[in-house]
């Protein structure tokens, strides 16, 4: 299972970075405006240190709009994915887009019909709140399940981004199903390193080292 990094922090991108397992980056609107810098400027640095794909939402919610900021985006260089709002104009540009050799992510699903819909338009990846749908009483994690699975039945390429992550079970959990990625935040990323016996065991470990004879 590929790891995302859920966020247009650089200095969170970075530390991922320095740690070897991430394989690529998504951003949305509400993430860029919480770093309180220009999108332009946000974009550019993370598409200097990223190689991995790199996530970049339109905000244009007309066809003709979302058209012209996804080629934009694309022409920034080619890690750029161009995520796209689970809405009528927003697969019609995906299926556009994708004619175009343009890769996408189709961001905001909440079922298993709109999962078929991004597949069908031929989208790159569909992202799939989990989180989201945990908040609002719903199983986030059965419309993984549901996706993985149909996605299976017709061999569709689509990969299965499960978003919206907010703890470390979300992941074990997409992982057993089969999920392609999790966009996970900078937190709950380093929370997976966490294990009490790790520490304990090499706490011990170097102490006993330091009873080794020199
Ligand atoms: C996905 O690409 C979104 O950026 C993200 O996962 C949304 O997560 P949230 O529900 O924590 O805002």
């Amino acid at each position: 299972m590929k790891f995302f990094v859920d966020t247009a922090d650089t200095t969170e991108i970075r530390k991922a970075l320095a740690w070897g397992i991430l394989d690529g980056v998504t951003t949305n609107p509400s993430l860029v405006a919480k770093t309180g810098r220009r999108f332009e400027d946000v974009r550019a640095e993370i598409l200097a240190m990223v190689s991995g794909p790199v996530s970049l939402e339109v905000t244009d919610m007309t066809l003709e709009g979302m058209l012209k900021q996804g080629r934009d985006l694309a022409a920034l260089g080619p890690q750029v994915v161009v995520k796209l709002p689970l809405t009528r104009e927003g697969i019609a540009a995906c299926k556009a887009l994708t004619d175009e050799g343009i890769r996408t992510n189709v961001t905001l699903c909440f079922s298993a019909n709109q999962a078929l819909l991004a597949a069908k338009a031929g989208a790159t990846y569909i992202s799939p709140f989990v989180g989201r749908l945990d908040d609002i009483s719903m199983d986030g994690m059965r419309l993984i399940e549901d996706i993985v699975q149909i996605y299976k039945n017709y061999s569709f390429k689509t990969q299965v981004l499960v978003a919206s992550v907010r703890h470390p079970v979300h992941i074990l959990q997409a992982a057993k199903m089969g999920a392609h990625v999790c966009t996970v935040p900078f937190k709950v990323l380093d929370q997976l390193f966490n294990h009490p016996l790790t520490d304990m065991g090499n706490e011990q470990f170097l102490k006993d080292w330091a009873k080794v004879p020199g």
